[in-house]
């Protein structure tokens, strides 16, 4: 594996190293274009956000790790939350609160917020940037109070993940080079293990984009990038799907 991303290209004037943070100020245009290098976190924020429960009480808290520009915002709307995105990367930061989210500068894995605030916790394609990935995960559960829901997605630490989110999605338009270590994706039972530890009951299962869906996008976007027309249309939905050995959703909630 190289350690060094070689498509700087492609994805930007700088050669960093895979997973540097320093890619998303690189990236930073391409947060909200909805064809853009983040599509897919746009499609994985949708399906998030479809497993956070309207809140049952007024000043309800959402506290969203790793938040980047905001994408989870648009779908959480109406659901009654303040939500709160907490990230390394002013200029995702910036965007954030451009779409209405209170943003906090921090590490995930020491963040500046109270023991117990968070009715719901997201860490959604977070934990697979992080090679402490179980601090993010001992912070996600103090923030939660007794009874609140932590979801999150990230990548299995498998060969098939390593196969199919670096080397081939890597080649499509789906995932910017260079953006994941593999040595970083998250073993799925290490983490039920770990959230468990923490008091949280994670329950996991597999999910994908849609097939026809994405095979119409990718050739959409082809088409565009040849024609110069506009590849708006319809974007592939993520859907369960039976092995959780690529991407994964989890979700439990906080025992009293
Ligand atoms: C793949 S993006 C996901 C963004 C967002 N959750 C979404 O799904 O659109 C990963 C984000 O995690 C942030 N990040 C990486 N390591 C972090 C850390 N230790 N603490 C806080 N944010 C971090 C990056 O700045 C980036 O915005």
């Amino acid at each position: 594996m190289r350690d060094v991303a070689a498509a700087a290209a492609s994805s930007g004037p700088r050669v960093l190293p895979r997973n540097d943070p320093r890619q998303y100020d690189d990236l930073a245009g391409e947060w909200w274009r909805p064809d853009g290098a983040f599509a897919m976190l746009h499609w994985l924020a949708e399906a998030r956000a479809a497993l956070v429960p309207p809140a049952t009480r007024p000043d309800a808290l959402l506290v969203d790790l790793g938040c980047g520009a905001g994408l989870l915002a648009p779908h959480l709307a109406g659901k009654g939350y303040r939500h709160v995105g907490v990230d390394l990367t002013r200029s995702a930061l910036v965007q954030a609160a451009e779409h209405g989210v209170c943003v906090v500068q921090g590490d995930a894995t020491a963040v500046p917020l109270p023991d117990g605030c968070a009715d719901v916790v997201s860490a959604g394609e977070l934990l697979e940037h992080v090679p402490a990935w179980p601090r993010v995960v001992a912070e996600a559960c103090r923030l939660l109070r007794p009874g609140g829901l932590l979801v999150l997605d990230t990548l299995n630490d498998t060969a098939l993940a390593r196969l199919v989110a670096v080397r081939i999605a890597e080649r499509l338009p789906t995932v910017p080079r260079g953006i994941h270590d593999p040595r970083l994706f998250v073993d799925a039972r290490a983490l039920v293990a770990e959230c468990a530890r923490h008091g949280v009951d994670l329950r996991l299962r597999g999910i994908r984009p849609q097939a026809g869906g994405l095979v119409a996008w990718l050739l959409r976007r082809a088409r565009a990038a040849r024609t110069g027309a506009t590849s708006a249309g319809r974007v592939p939905r993520i859907v369960p799907t039976r092995s959780t050995a690529v991407l994964y959703q989890g979700r439990g909630v906080r025992s009293g």
